[in-house]
Parts: structure tokens; C-alpha cells; sequence
């Protein structure tokens, strides 16, 4: 039986193919997050070469009281766009004696509400209001969900920010500057240039988890999708390019191959591949050129070795 979740959603369909019939194949980042992906996107977490979820804790932990004072307001609603399991968010309401309102908002349903439940058992105070949903299509959707006279505070961790291309980071920092409205918060973590060594082994892991999570993609689509991706057929490929800074992923077909999805024919050469995600790495100085426009910098933590970047700013 097709579990038909995916077709639910509007455009999707159209986004699929498009990507995969158009000459330089693509599919949409989004598609990562079902039960399964976010599980495994919680394994590359704590992976050994996946420094940057480590690294940003630490950032946290050693100022942390720097930062929850930022937030610290039974006034304050913190909303945190694809909220996963919620991990580092505990860490600032571990830390807060006023606990603010948390709207969680993440595309995997089940596994969002799942993390709100708990969320709710272990801090009686704190107000969870979980929202299922795209934030990279309809930002504006959330507004309902947060008290009128509440400070709004975008929690943005895990360099997610890195995943839009310069063009999309432009309009969704308008977006975002828009929806918190002028005082608003902004509390992000950026990865940073470094050497890509680093790079290169954070998103190629010895235990091929990577591989998995990104592999999970074509798996999704033959469950939710009816298309006959043959998996052991392709495989994982995370390369830095050097000009535009950026890891891209890709999933390399190791064959001459024809895949069928929704009635249409899909080519493969031997080493033809698919887009499936960029993560951009910025230095501090250009994150702040891009972000000047529509917000203030209030303060940035990093760690010994500049590997990441948390940044607190207000909307101006
Ligand atoms: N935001 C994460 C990052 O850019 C997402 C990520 C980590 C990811 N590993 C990945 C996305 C592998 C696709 C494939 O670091």
C-alpha cells in the first residue's frame, strides 16, 4: 500500500519532478525529515566527525547565561523553525527561571509532537504550542499561534541558516525580520570557514550515516511517491566547492539507469547525480554584511578554534 503523505502536500508533486526532469537534478532538502530521517539526522548529531552540534552546545554552555538573559521573559514567545527533538533548546529552558512560550515548528509531524509531549512533561511551566508545517513556504502561518503582546524570538540553531543559497538567505531574513516585528529577537547558530578537511569528514562519516540520512531521500520516494529507485544504485557524495563556499550533496547514480516516478521516465548516465542539499560556511564579518540590512548584532559567542558562530540580533 502507498502511504500517500507526501501527495498531501500542494506543489509538491510539481517540485519533485521538476527537479528531476530539469537538466542539473534536485530534489527538495525537505524531503530529508520523515520518522526516519529525523532519526537518523539525531545520529549525525553525535557523531564523532559532525563537529558542529558539539561545538554549538559548548558555545551555549559557556555563555549560557549571557544568553538566556536575552530571552528570559514569561512575556517572551520562543519559536524555533524545524524544532527536531529539541535538543539544544532544553539547554536555555534548563537555565531560565521564566520560562517563556515555545512554538516548536517542524515538518515531521509525528516526531514533533512526539517532542512536544515530552517537552511538556518535564517543564510544567513552560507553554508548548507544536505547529506541523513548511516554515520555508508559509512563515506566516505561525503568527496566529503566538500571544499578541509577546516578544517574539527566533531560535535558529544548527547552521540551518547555511542550507539557503545567498538569494534565498536574503528573502527569508526579510521574512523573518517582518514576522518578529521591530524589537524582535534573532538567536542563530552559523557554521564557519575552516579548513575543509573538517569539512570534508563532518559530512562524509566512517559509519555512513550521511550516506544513510541522504540515501533516505530516494527510499522516501519509492514508499510515498510508487517510484522504483533501485537504492544500492546510488550513492552518497558531499563535496566542498571551494568558489561559492559550500558543502554540496549529491546522490551519484553508479549506473546507466532509467527510474520511474509518476508516469514519467527519469535518465540516469553512469555518475549522473542530484542536488539534495548546499551548507553554506560563512566568517563572521560576511554573515554580518548580510544580515545588516534588517537586523542589529547584539552579541556573538564562538569557540576556541572559531569552528561556529551563535549570534544574537534585533530586528531594527
Ligand atoms: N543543517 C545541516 C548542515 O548543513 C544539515 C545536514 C547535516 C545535512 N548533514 C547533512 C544535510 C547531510 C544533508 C546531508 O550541516
Amino acid at each position: 500500500m502507498l502511504q500517500n503523505q507526501l501527495l498531501k502536500e500542494p506543489g509538491l508533486q510539481e517540485e519533485i519532478l521538476e527537479g528531476l526532469l530539469s537538466e542539473t537534478k534536485r530534489l527538495p532538502s525537505k524531503l530529508f525529515y520523515d520518522e526516519r530521517g529525523s532519526k537518523l539526522f539525531d545520529l549525525i548529531c553525535m557523531l564523532d566527525e559532525y563537529y558542529l552540534t558539539r561545538t554549538e552546545i559548548r558555545i551555549m554552555k559557556d555563555n549560557i547565561h549571557e544568553i538566556t538573559s536575552f530571552i528570559e521573559n514569561p512575556k517572551t514567545a520562543l519559536i524555533e523553525p524545524g524544532s527536531g527533538s529539541s535538543i539544544k533548546t532544553r539547554l536555555l529552558f534548563d537555565n531560565m527561571k521564566e520560562l517563556p512560550v515555545y512554538v516548536p515548528l517542524d515538518i515531521s509531524e509525528e516526531h514533533l509532537l512526539k517532542t512536544a509531549e515530552t517537552l511538556k512533561r518535564n517543564y510544567p511551566g513552560l507553554k508548548v504550542i507544536p505547529i506541523a508545517g513548511d516554515y520555508t513556504k508559509d512563515f506566516e502561518a505561525f503568527t496566529g499561534a503566538v500571544p499578541q503582546d509577546f516578544k517574539k524570538v527566533l531560535y535558529y540553531p544548527g547552521s540551518s541558516i547555511g542550507n539557503f543559497t545567498h538569494r534565498e538567505l536574503q528573502h527569508f531574513l526579510k521574512i523573518v525580520a517582518q514576522f518578529l516585528g521591530h524589537g524582535g529577537g534573532f538567536l542563530v547558530g552559523v557554521d564557519l570557514k575552516k579548513d575543509p578537511s573538517i569539512l570534508h569528514s563532518a559530512y562524509n562519516d566512517r559509519e555512513n550515516i550521511t550516506a544513510r540520512f541522504n540515501l533516505n531521500i530516494l527510499e522516501r520516494l519509492n514508499r510515498e511517491f510508487g517510484s522504483d529507485f533501485e537504492i544500492q544504485n546510488f550513492s552518497h557524495k558531499a563535496v566542498y566547492n571551494h568558489l561559492k563556499d559550500r558543502i554540496e550533496m549529491y546522490l551519484v547514480s553508479s549506473l546507466v539507469q532509467t527510474v520511474h516516478i509518476a508516469g514519467h521516465k527519469i535518465f540516469f548516465a553512469r555518475g549522473d547525480k542530484i542536488l539534495t542539499e548546499y551548507s553554506y560556511k560563512y566568517n563572521p564579518a560576511e554573515f554580518e554584511r548580510l544580515t545588516h540590512e534588517c537586523f542589529r548584532k547584539e552579541s556573538l559567542w564562538t569557540d576556541e578554534n572559531n569552528y561556529f558562530g551563535i549570534w544574537y540580533f534585533t530586528v531594527r
